[in-house]
Parts: structure tokens; sequence; C-alpha cells
């Protein structure tokens, strides 16, 4: 199996929900894409939306979790492993999306607007980002794409909407690899 199909598999099988979410993790990246197509994003920026929590589904694999001691750190997971397959552009999003989130967290309104499982989960990653910390990140080439994934990532939790299907990105997939 090639890495496209082993990713679209991974996205079919996918049942469970995000976390503390109503959505499937399948379906929250996709919507991600989604809203990155309408923002009229690059392809390769609809990619990483679109792959930016695949570190889930690793982590869902236990033969990968007991030989690596993983507990969390999707992004790197998903860094890690992507980047031997995808653009720069594509992975270096992923990577930084958490660190998105722990930067724009300090701002009281986008903290307020994060679901309760987002929260708990902020706090796992290490908290909100101090004034060193995020000078540090600002610096980062990928530092506007993060914080953009980010935006998009927080959006797209919602149910009763017409959703599209992995198959549906399969050539842009292709067209986004090394
Ligand atoms: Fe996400």
């Amino acid at each position: 199996m090639n890495i496209i199909e082993k990713i679209i598999a991974n996205f079919i099988n996918n049942k469970s929900l995000y976390i503390g979410e109503k959505v499937t993790i399948s379906e929250h990246m996709i919507q991600s894409a989604m809203i990155a197509e309408k923002a009229k994003s690059s392809g390769s920026f609809v990619c990483a939306c679109l792959l930016h929590d695949y570190g889930h589904f690793i982590l869902e694999d236990p033969d990968k979790l007991v030989k690596k001691k993983l507990d969390g750190k999707h992004e790197d997971l998903a860094y890690e492993y992507l980047k031997i397959f995808f653009k720069k552009e594509v992975v270096k999003p992923i990577k930084y999306h958490v660190l998105a989130k722990r930067y724009l967290a300090r701002n009281k309104k986008y903290f307020n607007y994060l679901s309760d499982a987002s929260k708990t989960s902020l706090k796992l990653q290490g908290g909100i980002l101090n004034e060193n910390q995020s000078k540090k990140f600002k610096k980062k080439n990928y530092f506007k794409n993060a914080i953009k994934l980010r935006k998009f990532d927080e959006a797209a939790k919602k149910t009763n909407i017409k959703m599209k299907s992995i198959n549906d990105y399969k050539d842009l997939l292709i067209s986004q690899l090394l």
C-alpha cells in the first residue's frame, strides 16, 4: 500500500470522535481543508489542513505507540511521519499548529472561544506561551501559516454540514508529494 492509499484508508476507517468534540477526527480534518479551500488557500495549505491531526491516527496504531513510547505530541508525530512524503509547505504548519494555539491563547477572547476539550489540552500541551516564547515563535518561517491553520482548525468542528470525502482530495494529496 502506498502512502496515499494508506492515508485514505486511515481516514475511512477512523470512527473515533475528535477528543471531546462531536465530529470524528477524519471529519474534522476534512472540514479544515474545506474551510481552507473556501478561503482560496494554496494546494499545499489545503493539504496541511487536511492532514494536520494525522498524528492522532498514528497514535492509534498500537505498534508505533509502543515502539516510540508516545504520549500525545501529535503535531510532532505527524510532522516526523509525513515529512518523508510531503512538501515542507505542507508539513511545517502541521508541526507548529499546537504552538500556534499556545500563542493565540494569550488573547483572552481567543482563549474563551476555545472548546472545553481544547482548553484542557492546552494545559497538557504546555499552556499559554510567555513573552519570550512568543517572540521566538513569531520569527519562524511558517508562523503565519501555522496561525492560519489553527484558526481554521478551531472552526472545523461543525455537525450537519455537507461534507466532502477523503477521496475528493486524492489528486491534491498526490500533487503535494515530494
Ligand atoms: Fe485539529
